[in-house]
Formats: structure tokens, C-alpha cells, sequence
């Protein structure tokens, strides 16, 4: 059995972005393998949330986890903030970790861009938290969308090179699994731009009611239409055409790509369909969520179950590893 590591940022509702491009292989993995999903609720920080607003945004992911169906009996769910050990790792990674290529990935250089006047190290050493986050249970597979990859290929630099700094082979390399086969996944936003995502204003949220979806896809970008049989579809069709394929079944998918075929496609329609589908594939997660979201107390013993498991695991990748670095046991 393999060890399979993942995690969101809680800083707001999982979206359909974080559904089909990371949860959707958590749901198939839990049933094979041993899992650790977190809420990484350190690496939030980055943003500066309110304190007051911490706890209540773990919780929040926490009961969309359940909502989706992560299972507590076959999976460890928790929270990052409560596995004290990540940090220790964080320290020894980061000694490890050159500036220059800490400064040169791709989510660094966005930061910097979007909020010039908070630089922070933390901001800077996101990569090396999210490698001890992985490490610290020596994963194999780390279930991702395609906008981790930059991430996941420092962590698997940061595996190897604390086993070459050492002379072991301590670490497995941590391959990104994706929920698509061998391709990451990227959901599209329907504003024509790039990706889905909360920071890009664009997300159609697992909690969003049946008439803000329908809203929201509604107004989604697209163009004046193909002009000639079997054109080429541009970007803003394509990224339509993805929801049909996540949500709808085979028969709507060949039904629009014969129209699409023949010109006699009818955007309308088209959106209107997603909409149908995606709120048919929504609803029923969407009460989970609120059933699960008024169960506090359950909430708390799935986290603290939680946190006990994932601790058990990553201090004993700790106890090896200050071995392996020199330190004696903790004394005392
Ligand atoms: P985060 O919180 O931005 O996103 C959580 C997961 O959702 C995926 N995702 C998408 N996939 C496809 N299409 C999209 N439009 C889309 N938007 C989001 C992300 O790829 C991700 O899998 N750094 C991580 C959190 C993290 C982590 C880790 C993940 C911290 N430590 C250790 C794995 C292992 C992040 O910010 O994800």
C-alpha cells in the first residue's frame, strides 16, 4: 500500500476547480491506499486572514471534505496547524533550499506581484512547507491539479536532495498524481480567463445555490460562433466544452460536439445544459454540506481523531530523520 499525501488551503468554499482537479482522486484513493488529507490552514497565512476567521474556515473545508464523501474510517483528515512536527522538517528543508530557485517559481513571482508591500519569508518558503507537508509522511503520490506542479517538482528536488546531503534513501520521490490519468487536471474559469480559482473572482462554489450557478454560466465568454463545419474551437468554447465533459453524460457530449460540427451549435443551450448538470452534480453535496457544516461536535472528533493519526506518522519520519541530521533523541 502506497502513502498519499494532499491538502487545500482554506481560504474560503472548495470550488469545482478544487472538486474535479484534487478531491475527485481523494474519493478514489481513500479505497486504496493510505491517505493523508489536511486543511492547510499555515499556508493560509500567507493571505493574512482575520484570526477571528482561522477556526471557522478549517471547519468550513472540513465539512465540504465530508461533504464530498472523504471517509474518516479510511482516510486521516486533518488539520496542518495541529501537526507541530511539519515545522521541525520545515527548518531542516529549508536548509536545504537555495534562495535563487525559491525566488524563481512561478506562485513567488505572482505574490510578489500581487501584494508588493508583504514580502514575507514565509511567502518565499511555501514550497518547502508543502514538501515537509508531504515528506513528513514519506508520500509516495500527492493527488494535485496542474497548478502544483511547480510545487510538487521542488518538493521531489528537496526528497532528493536531503537524501544525497546525507547518504541515505530516506525520502521516496513524490510523484503528482492526477485525477485524469497521466495529464494534470486544470479546470477552466468561464470568463475566458486561464484557470478557476477563488483569487481569480471566477469560482462556481460546491456551496453556491441552483440559481447562482445557473447565473454564473449563464455569462460565461464565448465567441460569435463557428463559421465554417468542423472549425477549430478557440479557448472559450473548449473551456465549456470541459464542464460538459466533467458533468454531463456521453450521448449531451456528442450531441454538442455534432453541433458544434455542423455549426448549428446554440450557445444557449449549450450553457443551459452545463448549468442542468452541474447543479444536478452539486445539489446533493451541497445539502451534505450543510448537514455536516451543523454538526460541530462531529466536526471536532473527526479533527482530533485526525490529528493524532497524522502526528503518530510524522514523528516517526521525525525521530529518523533528527537521527539523520545528527540530533539525538528529544530528551526528556
Ligand atoms: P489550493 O488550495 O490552491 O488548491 C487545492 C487543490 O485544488 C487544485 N485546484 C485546481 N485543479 C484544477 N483546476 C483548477 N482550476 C484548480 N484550482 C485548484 C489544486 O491543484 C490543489 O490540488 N499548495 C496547495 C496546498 C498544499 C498542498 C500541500 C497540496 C499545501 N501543502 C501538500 C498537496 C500537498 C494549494 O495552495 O492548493
Amino acid at each position: 500500500m502506497h502513502t498519499i499525501v494532499s491538502g487545500i488551503r482554506p481560504t474560503g468554499n472548495l470550488h469545482v476547480g478544487n472538486y474535479f482537479g484534487a478531491v475527485i482522486n481523494f474519493l478514489k484513493l481513500q479505497n486504496e491506499e493510505k491517505c493523508y488529507f489536511f486543511i492547510a490552514d499555515w499556508h493560509s497565512l500567507t493571505t493574512a486572514p482575520h484570526p477571528s476567521d482561522i477556526i471557522a474556515n478549517d471547519y468550513t473545508i472540513l465539512a465540504e471534505y465530508l461533504a464530498c464523501g472523504l471517509d474518516p474510517e479510511k482516510c486521516t483528515i486533518y488539520m496542518q496547524s495541529d501537526v507541530h512536527q511539519t515545522l521541525e522538517l520545515y527548518l531542516y528543508l529549508n536548509m536545504l533550499a537555495y534562495m535563487g530557485e525559491l525566488e524563481r517559481t512561478t506562485t513567488f513571482k505572482d505574490k510578489v506581484r500581487l501584494q508588493p508591500d508583504n514580502v514575507n519569508a514565509g511567502l518565499l518558503t511555501y514550497p518547502t512547507l508543502m514538501a515537509a507537508d508531504i515528506l513528513q509522511h514519506r508520500a509516495w503520490g500527492v493527488p494535485v491539479g496542474k497548478d502544483q506542479e511547480q510545487n510538487m517538482e521542488m518538493a521531489r528536488i528537496y526528497a532528493k536532495r536531503f537524501n544525497s546531503t546525507y547518504g541515505v534513501d530516506f525520502f521516496p520521490l513524490p510523484k503528482s498524481l492526477a485525477s485524469n490519468g497521466d495529464s494534470a487536471v486544470k479546470i477552466p474559469g468561464l470568463d475566458g480567463s486561464g484557470k478557476m480559482g477563488k483569487s481569480e473572482g471566477n469560482a462556481l462554489y460546491l456551496r453556491d445555490d441552483e440559481k447562482t450557478i445557473r447565473k454564473k454560466v449563464m455569462k460565461a465568454v464565448t465567441d460569435a460562433g463557428p463559421q465554417e463545419p468542423h472549425s477549430e474551437m478557440p479557448e472559450v468554447i473548449r473551456n465549456l466544452f470541459t464542464f460538459l465533459e466533467i458533468v454531463s453524460d456521453k450521448e449531451t457530449n456528442d450531441f454538442y460536439r455534432a453541433a458544434w460540427d455542423d455549426c448549428s451549435i446554440r450557445y444557449g443551450d449549450l450553457k443551459k445544459q452545463i448549468a442542468e448538470d452541474l447543479n444536478a452534480f452539486i445539489a446533493p453535496i451541497r445539502e451534505r454540506i450543510e448537514e455536516y457544516s451543523s454538526d460541530r461536535a462531529y466536526l471536532e472528533r473527526v479533527a482530533t481523531a485526525g490529528a493524532e493519526r497524522a502526528r503518530e506518522s510524522a514523528e516517526a519520519t521525525l525521530r529518523e530523520i533528527r537521527s539523520i541530521v545528527g540530533f539525538p533523541p528529544y530528551r526528556g
